[in-house]
């Protein structure tokens, strides 16, 4: 479904990626793990067009994206849920929510994506007057997922979607990302620095160090792999 080779992406003459690598197929849930500033809020950030790449390909659904501008992008199924969740803080959550289907593939079908988005995440509908900035950190995260499916992806992109949240709310985050994916057949990337957190979630993973792909595989494995406790967890006392 998605597949990017050999992305190099540089910040100037500052290069911050090094032939980065992920493949996702249709029904996964993949993570990216990496410390940070590794690149992966980059990666996420050239596949989705907000950055372009110096080299390399990302190809979505058998066709090109790299270049495409952000906004095309999810005109082709591909929506993005930016690190730090970026609410507009002083619009209600409804507002916040309908401006992910602005899409002139996802408006016609506006109505019902909202009643599908608001089984899912009930908040959205109980304070739907209400502004965003007045919201709990992961009520805020879930109006960002929100509004994200209200572009009708195929495949969700969320960086960092437990950052800063309590373990519980993580948990019912984590719940709701595998809801996604089991009731609407929706795909999902998302970025963690937490590689247990990760992996429990993801069937796949994907590890940036200091911008190379250095390692990947089904989760499991990586979860026994000494290479993933070197990098986070420390060369001590392994
Ligand atoms: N817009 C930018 N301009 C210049 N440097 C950036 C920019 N965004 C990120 N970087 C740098 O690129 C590196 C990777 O950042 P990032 O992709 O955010 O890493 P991560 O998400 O893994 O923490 C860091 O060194 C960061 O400072
Ligand atoms: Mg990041």
């Amino acid at each position: 479904m998605l597949t990017v080779e050999g992305l190099d992406v540089a910040y100037g003459d500052f290069q911050v990626l090094w032939g980065a690598e992920l493949r996702v197929d249709e029904g996964e849930i993949v993570c990216v793990l990496g410390p940070n500033g590794a690149g992966k809020s980059t990666l996420m950030n050239t596949i989705s067009g907000l950055v372009k790449p110096r080299a390399g390909r990302v190809t979505f659904l058998d066709q090109r994206v790299d270049g495409l501008p952000a906004h095309r992008s999810a005109g082709h199924g591909l929506a993005h849920v930016l690190e730090r969740r970026r609410l507009f803080p002083f619009l209600t959550v409804l507002d916040n929510v309908l401006l992910g289907s602005h899409n002139p593939r996802a408006r016609s079908h506006r109505a019902e994506t909202l009643e599908r988005v608001e089984a899912l995440f009930p908040v959205v509908r109980v304070r739907r007057a209400q502004l965003a900035h007045t919201l709990s950190g992961g009520e805020q995260q879930m109006v960002a997922i929100a509004r994200g499916l209200m572009a009708r992806p195929r495949l969700l992109m969320v960086d960092e979607p437990f950052l800063g949240l309590a373990p519980q709310v993580a948990r019912d985050i984590g719940l709701l990302l595998r809801r996604i994916r089991e009731e609407e057949g929706i795909s999902v990337v998302f970025i963690e620095q937490n590689v247990e957190v990760a992996l429990r979630l993801a069937d796949r993973g994907y590890v940036l160090e200091s911008g190379r792909t250095i390692l990947s595989g089904p989760s499991a494995e990586l979860l026994r792999s000494s290479e993933v406790k070197r990098i986070f967890l420390g060369d001590v006392a392994l």
